[in-house]
């Protein structure tokens, strides 16, 4: 049996708990092993604990059973989600994540951590939530030399965008309906300006490039400032606005990389990427254009992915080697101009 525990019982946290649990039967089978959550972390209490779990407060009771093997992290942010990785990854733990944020700012360093100690740090959640596209970066298309990437890297924007076109509505009561549907972030300053996306082109950055990106280099401009005038002008031009994060390896090894908002033809496939849809091109010398398109955000979709690493790091107790990357900062140049 794999005993599993569960950092946050937010909308994330508790889809993966739900997936577990529908899903056991086959779930057990994909993993050769039996998966059960044994405890979920979280601040709030929860009288009627679902499936059994053990809900608990205190992290050192999870940090010092031998028997929690894996460990999802869906808290969130830089504070607590650090340190409680960092001390899972030091107790011998397997830690996957759907946080994309701690993977933009720490992934060097937790990747390296989770090597030293033949770890895994898995986090195909943190870009295009449950779209596949952390595996196919590194592993499928480890062939090419890839020299660009580019998409709708976040759902609650361009739930956003496409609600202001179809339905005439405003930003602010499109906003409202991203969150009513577990889109958003807790807050969503980080979507609509733009820094969400900005961490997940950080972090396709890092796996195609090969060395780390900060959100601190890269340019971001989100879609708060857009009108429902905005909007009829685009469409006027038979054009529609869409936020896109895009990094290029220029051919003297610097890294372009933005987010910003783009006028994008009608009838082009990123146009037709509605709702809380992703779509991610990436750019490889042998294969070409590859596009991966799905539901980037919301609670099963990003479930989906944040187990699939459960059942791989339960399969794969010793650390998944296509994951890594050098640690970059002031070694990588980022150059923010937007390119034509
Ligand atoms: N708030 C994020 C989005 C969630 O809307 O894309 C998935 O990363």
């Amino acid at each position: 049996m794999v005993n599993v525990a569960i950092l946050g019982y937010g909308v994330v946290g508790s889809g993966v708990a739900e997936v577990i649990h529908k899903n056991a039967n086959h779930i057990s089978e994909k993993a050769a092993n039996e998966i059960t959550v044994k405890y979920v972390l979280d601040v709030r209490d929860f009288p009627d604990a679902p499936f059994g779990m053990r809900f608990v407060k205190d992290f050192s009771i999870i940090e010092n059973d031998p028997e929690v093997q894996v460990v999802v992290e869906t808290i969130g942010g830089t504070g607590a989600a650090l340190e409680f990785t960092k001390r899972c990854l030091a107790a011998g733990k397997n830690v996957v994540t759907s946080n994309k944020e701690l993977v933009a700012e720490y992934g060097y360093e937790l990747l390296h951590m989770a090597r030293e100690r033949n770890l895994n740090y898995l986090f195909e959640a943190s870009v295009g939530g449950g779209i596949p596209i952390i595996r196919p970066i590194s592993q499928c298309l480890a062939a090419n030399e890839l020299n660009e990437v580019y998409g709708i890297l976040n759902g609650t924007t361009n739930y956003i965008l496409t609600r202001m076109v179809r339905a005439g509505l405003t930003f602010q009561d499109a906003l409202r309906e991203a969150q009513a549907k577990g889109y958003a972030e807790k807050d969503p300053t980080a979507d609509i300006e733009g820094y969400d996306a900005c961490r997940k082109i950080c972090i396709l950055s890092a796996l195609s490039f090969g060395s780390h990106v900060y959100p601190r280099q890269v340019a971001t401009e989100g879609i708060s400032k857009i009108t429902l005038r905005d909007v009829g002008y685009a469409e006027s031009g038979k054009r529609k606005i869409k936020l896109l994060g895009r990094a290029v390896r220029l051919p003297d090894g610097k890294i372009s990389a933005y987010v910003a908002p783009h006028l994008v033809p009608d009838g082009s496939s990123l146009s037709n990427v509605e709702d809380v849809f992703n779509g991610i091109v990436v750019k490889g010398d042998a294969i070409g254009d590859v596009m991966f398109y799905g539901r980037g955000a919301g609670k099963f979709p990003t479930a989906s992915a944040v187990v699939a690493d459960v059942i791989d790091a339960a399969k794969h107790f010793k650390a998944r080697k296509y994951l890594d990357w050098l640690p970059g900062g002031d070694d990588v140049t980022v150059d923010s101009a937007i390119l034509p």
